[in-house]
């Protein structure tokens, strides 16, 4: 029963896509533990992106993540790692299945709407990357 991380973009956020982004978040079983809102700095979205340092599409990402506002989730329920990544389907939103989110919302393989942690190591840091145990719901 493992939590992880979502965020919602500042594409997703700009694009008020946030209420129907967390409707199919709730819908799906999972459930929200923890959320805010809040803008990366620089430093913060190089450190949580370090992983895809050197990569050709690192410096855009991090110029497109501090672009504005974004809402970061602790996601949790049975399988919430694996199920989150489901509903938001592939990184490149024209290969992901239909009725994903990145499917229907996202508009390229950079601007793909959320986030999701990748695996059960990745989701414990990064949920602690943004949260304190004290701001995350207990599991009932
Ligand atoms: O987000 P996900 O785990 O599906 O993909 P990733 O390979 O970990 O890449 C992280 C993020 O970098 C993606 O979600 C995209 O926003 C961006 N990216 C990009 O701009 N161009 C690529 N060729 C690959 C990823
Ligand atoms: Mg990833």
């Amino acid at each position: 029963m493992a939590n992880t991380l979502g965020i919602i973009k500042p594409d997703g956020v700009r694009r008020k896509l946030a209420g129907k982004i967390i409707s199919k978040i709730e819908d799906s079983g999972l459930v929200v533990r923890g959320i805010k809102i809040l803008r990366l700095s620089k430093g913060q979205a190089e450190k949580f992106y370090a992983v895809h340092e050197g990569k050709p599409f690192y410096s855009t990402l991090v110029e497109f993540m501090t672009s504005g506002p974004i809402i970061v989730m602790v996601l949790g329920g049975h399988g919430s790692i694996e199920k989150w990544r489901e509903l938001m389907g592939a990184t490149d939103p024209a290969k992901a299945k239909y009725n994903t989110i990145r499917r229907e919302y996202g508009t390229s393989i950079e601007k793909n709407v959320v986030h999701g942690s990748d695996g059960p190591e990745t989701a414990k840091t990064e949920v602690a990357f943004f949260f304190r145990e004290d701001e995350i719901l207990p599991k009932e």
